[in-house]
Formats: structure tokens, sequence, C-alpha cells
């Protein structure tokens, strides 16, 4: 017996476990990322980088490598074309270290001196690696500490300073007072699949194909920079291999560009992973001090929170570490200020919760000293410091379940049980403690726009201009296309990844999956208003456009975050100093989950990235040559499978009513908080505080 399809009803396809519509194609290796996607005639650049971290290049010796086989051409300050850096793009003006070789000027090491083209990668790697280049060496300055005299408040993405209140005289009245440093190391994202570009001209358009977190980003940065009408220029970007920030306008796509408009030949520029920690930004080491005072009961009376963190002489970008106190906690004296200072080295830039990060493992360690000097659990006073609205802004919070996610991870992770003393638990080896952390992130959305087409065979394709860098976005906007259209989602196909979809968000701020789901909410409301006409759909389908820019403004003005609350249990070795994460568990909510597959894979990935960072993540600089020791992933420790045991994330409904499109983004609050959950039970086990990331064995003996 069969049923009609017309009559059954639609099926909720938000909310539901949906594998990734790509994974096949990903697994059979059928996917091509933009290091692999053929081109007829394709030649390949190579880019000699400066080995030294500050000067002039005083001559390139081209010539010898000219001759050598297979190559094309040198590129280099001297001869490559010109670009206009006098623009506002996405992220304001330009980090001038993207134009490459438009001077002879070295602004740190690794920065890109020349491009060598040849016909096969080998011959043009053989051979940048034969150029010889001379440099006016000047002398250099990496200093990073705190107390610097040079550092200066600055207005990031966020402002530099918040002020209220007398912090001296409420500490003075504070009962508990805890004054302490906390540092953290320079981090390199590290994803998988390093930077890639191929460019070429199109019968007069420029296109890319490249591995990046917004298409249409770059692809308006390259006409700003090239003074190209954004209409010739086209940027594609379908599969990537992870992004964190570090995947927006860069070096390659520039001198890739540069190249293929030179020769007219398409033109490929892979970076090597040891170019990558040069030339990708990174997360900058931060120096922060907080300061917190409370009364005899906990209460916080003062919260101060002060972060320095670096940037280069080029281009001024702030960790904004000092941000998470604006949210987390009030104070009747509230001050945070995030500074920087300016050294020779490259510029650091978004990092997977960029503030956040750093910021909650100051702030969330801050707190548990505290809560050990009240004599409380570290929840409880978070229950007695709970804000009613923001302690800056001081808006309403569209919801915010913080104690919500604490008491729901108690629960599940045993903290009732907990003996609050320090240093008692042991097992053979092994010292074993607990420790919690809260985590938040802010939930926003920007304009996007979408188009939805209503296929004669009564399927319906989406085309917008987001990226999926591994995060399951394509799968997501299936979904909510599905239901929007009140549609299954095997009817909707959904192309993303190409800056002629439009304008749209970037996948980066924990924002592109909701400003994304909203165009196409948007448009396909519109379509089923158009499909109720019953006019039929000519062969060419019915098509609408949507453009979100008026409707993200008509939000109430509300502090909108996510939350989350952190369980780790860690065992510390006594005799070699290793610190084994047993298990962690992840209490958030995040608003509406798309899909609770990938969902959880980001809040986990947050978290193993959270674990990374409190015990093996460290880019050492060598003030000596102003480089990296070790810039690779056998000296830059990540953590691998075997240094994750159990681990867990799960979510709570949200609350917030008002919001039409209700997603809040898992991209970022996973990683926050994570670092001061593992340092929380680091100093439960040991009863040792460990202020500096990581947290390494020859600092735990
Ligand atoms: Mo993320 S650091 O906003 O890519």
């Amino acid at each position: 017996m069969t049923t009609t399809t017309t009559s059954t009803p639609v099926t909720k396809a938000v909310g539901t476990a949906h594998t990734r519509i790509e994974g096949f194609d990903k697994v059979t290796g059928a996917a091509r990322y933009a290091g692999d996607t053929p081109f007829a005639g394709l030649a390949h650049g190579w880019l000699a980088v400066s080995t030294v971290a500050r000067g002039r290049i005083r001559s390139l010796e081209t010539a010898p490598v000219l001759e050598m086989p297979g190559v094309l051409t040198v590129l280099h300050h001297e001869n490559a074309p010109r670009v206009n850096t006098d623009y506002v793009g996405f992220m304001g003006p330009p980090d001038p270290t993207i134009a490459v070789f438009q001077h002879d000027r070295v602004p740190h090491q690794g920065w890109p001196v020349a491009l060598v083209v040849a016909e096969t990668p080998e011959q043009a790697r053989e051979a940048a690696e034969a150029l010889v280049v001379h440099y006016e060496e000047e002398p250099h300055d990496i200093g990073f500490s705190a107390g610097n005299p040079d550092a200066y408040a600055v207005n990031g993405h966020m402002p530099g300073v918040t002020e209220k209140g007398d912090k001296e005289a409420e500490l003075a009245a504070s009962a508990a007072v805890v004054d302490e440093e906390y540092t953290t190391p320079e981090e390199h994202h590290s994803m998988m699949e390093p930077h890639a570009a191929t460019a070429r001209w199109d019968e007069g358009r420029l296109e890319v194909v490249d591995s990046n977190q917004g298409t249409r980003w770059v692809a308006d940065e390259l006409a700003k920079l090239f003074s190209l009408d954004p209409a010739s220029v086209r940027v594609r970007s379908e599969h990537i291999g992870g992004g964190f920030g570090s995947k927006g306008i860069r070096a390659h796509q520039v001198a890739a560009t540069m190249a293929a408009t030179v020769l007219q030949r398409p033109v490929r520029v892979v970076l090597t992973r040891r170019q990558m920690f040069s030339l990708t930004g990174y997360r900058s080491p931060t120096t922060q001090r907080v300061r917190l005072g409370a009364d005899a009961e906990g209460r916080l009376r003062a919260l101060e929170h002060e972060s320095l963190s670096i940037t280069s002489t080029m281009h001024e970008f702030v960790e904004p570490s000092a941000g998470a106190a604006r949210v987390m906690y009030d104070a009747e004296a509230h001050h945070t200020a995030n500074r920087v200072i300016r050294r020779d080295v490259p510029t650091p830039t978004f990092m997977r919760a960029p503030g956040e990060a750093p910021g909650s493992f100051a702030l969330e360690s801050a707190l548990d000293e505290l809560a050990e000097i009240c004599g409380l659990d570290p929840i409880e006073l978070r229950v007695r410091n709970e804000p009613e609205r923001g302690p800056v802004s001081g808006m309403p919070f569209s919801d915010r379940n913080l104690l919500a996610c604490f008491r729901e991870g108690a629960a599940r992770f045993g903290w009732a049980d907990r003996d609050p003393r320090p240093g008692l638990r042991r097992e053979g080896r092994w010292l074993i403690g607990t420790g919690t952390a809260a985590a938040s992130f802010p939930a926003g959305s920007a304009p996007s726009t979408a188009a939805m087409t209503a296929e004669e065979d009564g399927t319906f394709t989406v085309r917008i201009a987001a990226a999926d860098i591994g995060t399951g976005a394509r799968t997501a906007l299936t979904l909510v296309a599905a239901d929007a259209l009140e549609v299954a989602p095997e009817r909707v196909r959904v192309r993303i990844g190409d800056s002629d979809f439009g304008p749209a968000m970037v996948a980066g701020g924990s924002m592109g999956t909701r400003s994304w789901a909203w165009a196409i909410t948007l448009a396909a409301g519109e379509l089923r208003e158009r499909l109720a006409l019953g006019t039929g759909i000519p062969p060419e389908g019915i098509t609408v456009r949507s453009d979100t820019s008026e409707a993200v403004g008509t939000l109430a003005q509300r502090e909108r975050h996510s939350f989350g609350a952190q369980f780790a249990e860690a065992a510390v070795d006594v005799t070699t100093g290793e610190v084994r994460v047993r298990r962690m568990l992840g209490i958030f909510s995040a608003g509406r989950i798309v899909n609770p597959l990938t969902a959880r894979n980001q809040l986990v990935g947050g978290m193993v990235w959270g674990i990374s960072m409190a015990l093996h993540e460290e880019a050492v600089r060598d003030r000596a040559t102003g480089g990296l020791y070790g810039a690779d992933l056998a000296n830059y420790h990540v953590a691998s499978h075997a240094d994750i045991a159990r681990i867990e994330a799960d979510w709570l409904a949200d609350t917030d009513t008002e919001d039409p499109i209700g997603i809040k983004g898992v991209g970022e609050v996973g990683i926050v908080g994570a670092a001061a959950a593992v340092a929380n039970a680091v100093w439960h086990a040991t009863g040792v505080r460990h202020r500096s990331l990581p947290i390494r064995p020859d600092r735990v003996l």
C-alpha cells in the first residue's frame, strides 16, 4: 500500500541528525580542494620568504634562477604589478602585509620576498630555495612581556577600555582579593588543509579557486587591491579543510593573481606548513592581570581585567581578552582594558574565539581562585554573581542559561560528591582533580543575500555565498531551507562557496549559519507566496532573491550570547609532570541547534582545542632571529587522538522567544572556558595554580 507524499505531514528537518551531504565525496576523494583542482596549462608559484626579521632587500639574484628548469618568472618588489591598499574592506583597512612585493622593506621573518613560478611545483620549489637574496639587516625587537611601556589601549573589534566605579576603593573594602597575572602563548590555527589558491583570467574575468571563509570577502578585497570592477572577479571555495579565522585575504591569493596576470596562465600558490606560521595570522600571546575583590559572601565588589597582546609594525590587530568580563560578571567597580604593543612580528588575526579563549582562561581561573579564598564552591560563587543585565552595556540578556548549564553539567558530571580540598586524591602515580569554568560567546547576525529557485521538477536550488569550513554548514543550510519550504531535505540542493552568489556573511564570529539561515528563510517565505499563486513553474524555474540588510537591524537590542559550563577531570603524574584529561563535559545553551550531529562536532572540537590550549600549544619565538623555533606540527604540539579520553558535549533549550531565527552559533563557544576548566582541575589535583599556559610537564614538576 502506498500513500501520497502530498498528504504526509512534513517532518521537521532542523533538530534531527543529518550526516554531511558532501561526506561521501570527501571520504572518497571526489571532493576537490583548492590545491588539487585541475586546470589546463597550470603553472605553479612558490614563495621565497625572508630569513631576517627586519631590514631591506638590497638585491635578489634572479638571473641564475631564471635559467633553472621550468622556471617561468620570478616576481619581486621591482617587477610585480602594483596594488592599491587605500581602501576600507570587510574588516576595515587592509593589513598591508597582504600587498606583497610592493617595496623593499622586511617587517618580520618569513615575509614574502619573491614568487618563483615554474611548470611544476617541484621546479618552483627548487628554484625558490636556490634564490639568493641580499638583505640590509636592521636590529629587530620581538620582546613581549607585562609592563611594556609602549603598550596602548585601542579599539579593535570592540572598545579598548571600559570603566565603572572606583576599583581601588572597592578592592580596599573587599574581604577577599585575587590579584594575579596569567599568560597565554602565541598560538596557531594549524588547520589540516594549507592555504592554497589558483588564479586565472577567463574571458576578461579574474577567477580564483581558493580555500577561504568567505568568497565574497576575498573577491571584494582582490577587486579593490587590483582596482578591478567587482563584477569581474569571481572567487570559488567549495570545500575547505578548516579555517578558524585565518582563511581570509592572504598573500597567496594576491601572489597568484599577480603571476596569472603577468603570465596570462593559471597559477597556483600553495603555502607550506612552515609558511603558514608566518603568513596566515595567529593568536597573539597575552599577558593578563585580573584583580577581583569580593565581600564575605563572595559577591564581587571589584573586577579588573587588563590584557596585553602583540601586533606587527604594519597593522593593528588586538586580541581582546578582557572582553569576556564585560558579559560574564558585574561588580561595583568594573574595569577592563585591551592593550597592544607593536613589534617586528607578523600580524596576528582572529583565531577561534578571539579574545574569549585566552580571556576566559584568566578570568575563569581567577574566579576559581576567589572561590578557594572565600571557601565557596566554584559554581556557588558564580550563582552569587549572576548579573541581571550586561555589566557594561546595561542591556538585558535575550536569555542567559548559564546557571542552568552549570546545574545540568554538575548533575551529569557528579560534581555534588566533590571534596573541594586540593591535592587529596591519589591513584598510584596520579593525582586526580576536577575543575569547572563558564563559557560564553556573542551571538550576532550580519546582512546576507540568498537566491532560491523552484525548479520545474519539484526540487529547489539555493545559492548563497556561504562557506563550509568543515563545520557542516552546507548540510545545516539544507535542513533550514527544507523546513522553511516545508519540503523534505532531499528536494533541496544548496550551492555555496561562490562569490557570484552575492553578498553574504563569512564563516566567522560564530555568525555564519545564523546569518545565512536568515537570508534563506526570507527567500523561502517569498518563494512559497509565489508558488501559492499556482501559475506553474516554467522550464527556467522561479527564482526569488532575499537580502537581510533591513531585517537584521530590526532585532531588539539585547545582550545575545551563547553560554556554557565546562567540566574537566585531570590526572597529574607526579613523577613525569604529565597531565591527562580523563574526561570532559560541556553543557551549552546555544540557541536552536540545527543539526545535532555537526553541532556536537563543533562543540567537542572546541573543547578538544581547549585541552590542546591548556596542555600543548605554544609557539616559541627566538629573540635572536625573530622567527619561531620549529614552525611545524612536529614542534607545535596540538592535541591528538590519544590526548582525548572521554569527552561529551550537550545542550539545553534556549529560551529567547523574540529571535525569528533563534540560531546562536556553535563555532566558538566550545573552546571558551575549556582551558580554565582543565587548569582548575590541575589545581584541584595538585594544589598548585598554573597561571601560564600551556601546563607543560616541566612547569608541573
Ligand atoms: Mo572565527 S576566529 O570568527 O573564524
